[in-house]
């Protein structure tokens, strides 16, 4: 990677909409702060909206600037003036704006130019379509995806075709954004940076592993998005089966961009298929009704504030999944991997959690098997549970402590959000941390029948109070065999 920043073009389409504002802006913030991007480097945000230059500064700066650290206006300023606006139209009726923005990137072609498609998947072609009409993809273009992409298999296949006739693999960018966190990545150098854990991370000593995304907020204004997608889609489909990947794969040859996303993929295949009759066993999904978020009474999900009125996809859609997957190989053979995701959770927590096996045979009474504990967010960490002797005289005790690694108290620093990360990623050109098309397809070619069976059966999510941990049957989901899950987030 070169040390002096590369001037970029960074064209955001969907550049006024909640994520551009919530997390890109502020994300090119801090690296602008940070020095990380050239001063030539442009953003410029595409929308229907119908703004200038102008009307899009004062926009940035009204909505943005409450949200980042702006201790010295000079860099606000200069990064306020780094944003443009373009109105554009991708059905193809309206050239006028492609013609701006080919005005203002014409005499640029050498620069690296990335378009980064903010917007729902089925806009992902028609943009590509219009890009490559107005003569804007140039050999130096990058394209970036946001998830979820498509809704089920075939659709993820139509649009990977679509935007594969314009743009090269190469130049594809699938982001999901739980890659770049911090201890998502450190989970590799924890496991691929350290000899001590490789010959115990199999299914000789390890009993099952959970992975639990666990959020308090609900889904206000979101019905449109979310009656359609759900948490299978929303989360389990992308952030989920990556970190599952993660945990499950074969140590890479090399760190590059292709290597991991090789392993990673091979997990993928190696999920045994979730079919007919055993959706019922092995996936559970919910739907939040009234409840208490952090003390405060909140809606249920069709209850929640938005400009639409639920319909019968609202009724249906969950709000919460759990799965137990199984990984047919050698290393995984019949260690459960149980997926959890659920809205109104009440805490907010991201976990992955090892659990070891008991010793083979115990000299002391009381003992419990060790257990490894990756925390994603909040308080980033890892803890290794322990037995240690109870200090005294007499019969020896046992208590289960924790090793721990707090990434605050360790490492001082602000630690870079996860779209920082990936988008500085995208603008030096390394693909590792984002995901190949054949991840994709073949994570859909796992939830699919899943889908297909909730949708075939016309019934609806199990209820569950919003502030409580989910439908009863996830509880048991774990516990027919005699487990339980890990409510890292009450500790
Ligand atoms: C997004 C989902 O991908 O991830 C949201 O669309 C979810 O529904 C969000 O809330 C969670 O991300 P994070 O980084 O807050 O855990």
């Amino acid at each position: 990677m070169s040390e002096t920043p590369q001037p970029a073009d960074l064209i955001v389409f969907g550049g006024t909409g909640d994520l551009s504002m919530r997390k890109l802006l502020p994300a090119l913030y801090h690296s602008d702060r940070d020095g990380r991007l050239s001063p030539e480097t442009r953003v410029i945000a595409m929308s229907r909206g119908g703004l200038d230059d102008a009307d899009f500064r004062g926009k940035v700066d009204a909505e943005v600037r409450g949200s980042v650290p702006v201790d010295d206006l000079g860099t606000w300023q200069r990064f306020l003036g780094r944003l443009h606006h373009v109105t554009v139209d991708i059905s193809g009726q309206d050239p006028t704006g492609w013609a701006r923005l080919a005005g203002m990137l014409g005499g640029h072609e050498h620069r690296d130019r990335v378009f980064y498609l903010a917007s729902p998947p089925m806009t992902f072609g028609p943009f590509c379509r219009e890009a490559h009409r107005a003569g804007l993809v140039t050999p130096a273009s990058r394209v970036v995806l946001e998830k979820p992409l498509g809704r089920d298999l075939a659709s993820a296949l139509r649009i990977n075709d679509e935007v594969g006739a314009i743009f090269d693999e190469r130049q594809i960018y699938r982001i999901d954004h739980y890659l770049g966190k911090e201890t998502v990545q450190n989970l590799l150098v924890l496991r691929f940076a350290n000899a001590f854990l490789e010959p115990i991370w199999n299914s000789l000593w390890i009993d099952h592993v959970q992975i639990t995304v666990a959020e308090t907020v609900g889904t206000p204004g979101r019905r449109g998005y979310y009656d359609h997608a759900g948490a299978l889609r929303d989360m389990v489909q992308n952030h989920l089966l990556q970190l599952l990947c993660l945990v499950a794969m074969e140590p890479p040859s090399r760190n590059d961009r292709e290597s991991i996303r090789d392993e990673k993929v091979k997990v993928l295949q190696s999920l045994r298929a979730v079919t007919g009759g055993e959706v019922d066993r092995f996936t559970v999904r919910g739907q939040y009704t009234a409840g208490e978020s952090g003390g405060v009474a909140v809606p249920g999900y069709l209850d929640e504030p938005d400009n639409t009125a639920p319909t019968e996809d609202s009724h249906r859609v969950e709000t919460f999944a759990a799965i137990r997957a199984e990984v047919k190989n050698w290393r995984w053979a019949g260690v459960p991997f149980y997926l959890r995701t659920g809205k109104r959770m009440p805490y907010r927590c991201s976990e992955i959690v090892v659990q070891f096996k008991d010793v083979p045979h115990s000299i002391f009474p009381g003992s419990t098997p060790n257990r490894l504990v990756l925390r994603l967010q909040p308080s980033e960490g890892i803890q290794l549970n322990i037995m240690a002797k109870e200090p005294g005289a007499g019969e020896v005790a046992l208590k289960p402590v924790p090793l721990g690694l707090s990434f605050a108290e360790t490492f001082t620093g602000r630690v870079p959000e996860a779209y920082e990360r990936l988008l500085m990623d995208v603008l030096t050109g390394n693909p590792t941390l984002f995901m190949r098309r054949d991840e994709v397809e073949a994570a859909w070619r796992w939830i699919d029948p899943i889908l297909d069976e909730w949708e075939s059966r016309g019934t609806v999510p199990e209820p569950y109070p919003a502030g409580s941990a989910g439908p009863a049957a996830a509880h048991e989901l774990v516990g027919r065999s005699g487990r339980v899950w890990h409510e890292g987030g009450l500790a």
